[in-house]
């Protein structure tokens, strides 16, 4: 296809972005709009490490082409919070150290955040089902459930 202009609202912010319309959302988050919050990992929205919530929803953006997010609300993880103020999702993994490597917190992050703008107290078993297809090759899991936990309020359930 051949470039276009093509109108993104990111983070509260319209722009237009001139790219073919069937570019994949990651590639203009991050390489015209530098917003390197949302990663690659396989490309083939298996991985869950590009996720960005559009009209409040998680979804991959590394196979959404920028033509089908005209006239939504695409948040990356830099929409979320600031360093001095973060969202309430983020400063609950600060607080866990919920990472090692950090590559798949984007996705972890982004996908508990959008759990928790529709199921605000979700369960264990609810945050685990919700990123069960989220992939961490170093094994953070546990330290990643506890900080959805945390984030939606259910800490003491698991003996904090
Ligand atoms: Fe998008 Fe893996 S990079 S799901």
């Amino acid at each position: 296809m051949t470039q276009t202009k093509v109108p993104l609202t990111v983070n509260g912010r319209t722009s237009e972005v001139d790219a073919a319309p069937d570019t994949p959302l990651l590639y203009v988050l991050r390489n015209d709009l530098e917003l390197n919050g949302p990663k690659f990992g396989c490309g083939l929205g298996e991985c869950g490490t590009c996720t960005v919530l559009i009209d409040g929803v998680a979804a991959r953006a590394c196979v959404i082409p920028i033509e089908g997010c005209v006239g939504r609300e695409i948040v990356t993880l830099e929409g979320l919070g600031s360093r001095d103020k973060p969202d309430p999702v983020q400063q609950a993994f600060i607080t866990e150290q919920a990472a090692q490597c950090g590559y798949c917190l984007n996705g972890m992050i982004m996908t508990t955040k959008a759990l928790l703008n529709t199921n605000p107290h979700a369960s264990e078993a609810e945050l685990a089902a919700a990123l069960r297809y989220n992939l961490c090759r170093c094994g953070a899991h546990l330290e990643i459930l506890r900080a959805a936990l945390r984030a939606a309020g259910q800490l003491a359930e698991v003996g904090d």
